[in-house]
């Protein structure tokens, strides 16, 4: 096909060879084919910040980082240079969460390189050598169900480990190649440990998951893998292949008002205690 205007300077440099075809056109990007490398890999092309929609929200932002100061504070003033420091900083987030979480083992496809706002990266495919198809367009038994999310929840935990939320997963973002679920669209992905929403967006990931397969298999809902894979991370104690139960034990212990009520009236004297010493101080 014809060269579109944004590949056009990945042809120039040689990066890619030839433009295929077009593959999809997502709300947030367009991704094509291309032979690149003496491979098919495919090219996904990032549309204008304009056109994002939620994932550009601050949460997703806390606890990233910028090369410099300069570059902070131009972002936090959305100056015309500021606005392309976020720009790159978007792309980049995707291809950097790409080579961490293949580096950690975890089933997405391998990067190439991220240059002018495009990500080349393997195209993921099926048994027939098609483009794989997206979890939502493929049929499952129960037992099915069951075993993609089971999968699914390994490359969670595994992602975890890494120390990546992903943060929009969902069957839209989870391709299935022959040997079974692909994680893919991970420009939102956030740090574990540096982003205070991050226990949310993982117990939100992993309810998707129980919700989608739910249908298929009804015994996943209402299961809550999300809040015990968090738990576990927050204890130190999650790793791959750790044994899950789906299930999280309520506190039941009584609590001890008498405590509460004598921890209260500690705070309340020392304070009047403190007021009545700055007053003397006076
Ligand atoms: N590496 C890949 N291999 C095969 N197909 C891919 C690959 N990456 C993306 N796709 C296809 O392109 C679609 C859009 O990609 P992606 O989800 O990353 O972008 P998006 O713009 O955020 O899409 P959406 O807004 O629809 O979620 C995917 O649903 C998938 O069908
Ligand atoms: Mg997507």
């Amino acid at each position: 096909m014809k060269t579109p205007k944004r590949l056009q300077p990945l042809v120039e440099d040689g990066l890619v060879d030839e433009v295929l075809r077009q593959l999809m056109s997502g709300k947030e990007a367009t991704v094509y084919v291309v032979r690149s490398g003496g491979e098919i890999r495919c090219a996904k092309v990032y549309k204008d910040a304009a056109q994002r929609s939620f994932r550009q929200a601050s949460t997703y932002q806390e606890g990233r980082k910028v090369k410099n100061s300069r570059q902070a504070r131009a972002m936090e003033k959305g100056t015309r240079y500021g606005r392309k420091v976020a720009e790159e900083a978007w792309h980049n987030a995707e291809v950097d969460a790409l080579y961490r979480l293949a580096a950690a083992g975890v089933r997405v496809p391998t990067p190439h390189l991220c240059f002018e706002g495009v990500l080349l990266m393997e195209l993921v495919v099926d048994a027939q050598g098609n483009a794989a198809p997206r979890l939502n367009d493929v049929a499952l038994s129960p037992e099915q169900a069951v075993a993609f999310h089971d999968a699914l929840i390994e490359q969670v935990i595994l992602m975890l480990c890494a120390g990546v939320v992903h943060g929009d997963l969902s069957e839209f973002n989870i391709l299935v190649d022959a040997d079974g679920p692909v994680i893919i669209d991970l420009p939102q992905a956030v740090d574990a440990a540096g982003n205070s929403e991050a226990s949310a967006m993982l117990e939100r990931d992993v309810d998707n998951l129980a919700f989608y397969f739910g249908q298929f298999a009804p015994a996943l809902n209402g299961t809550q893998y999300g809040k015990e894979i968090w738990a576990l991370y927050q204890a130190g104690l999650l790793h791959p292949g750790v044994k899950l139960t789906g299930q999280v034990a309520v506190d039941d212990t009584p609590v001890d008002v008498q405590a509460v009520l004598a921890e209260v009236e500690d705070v309340i004297l020392e304070e009047e205690a403190r007021q009545r010493y700055l007053q003397s101080a006076e």
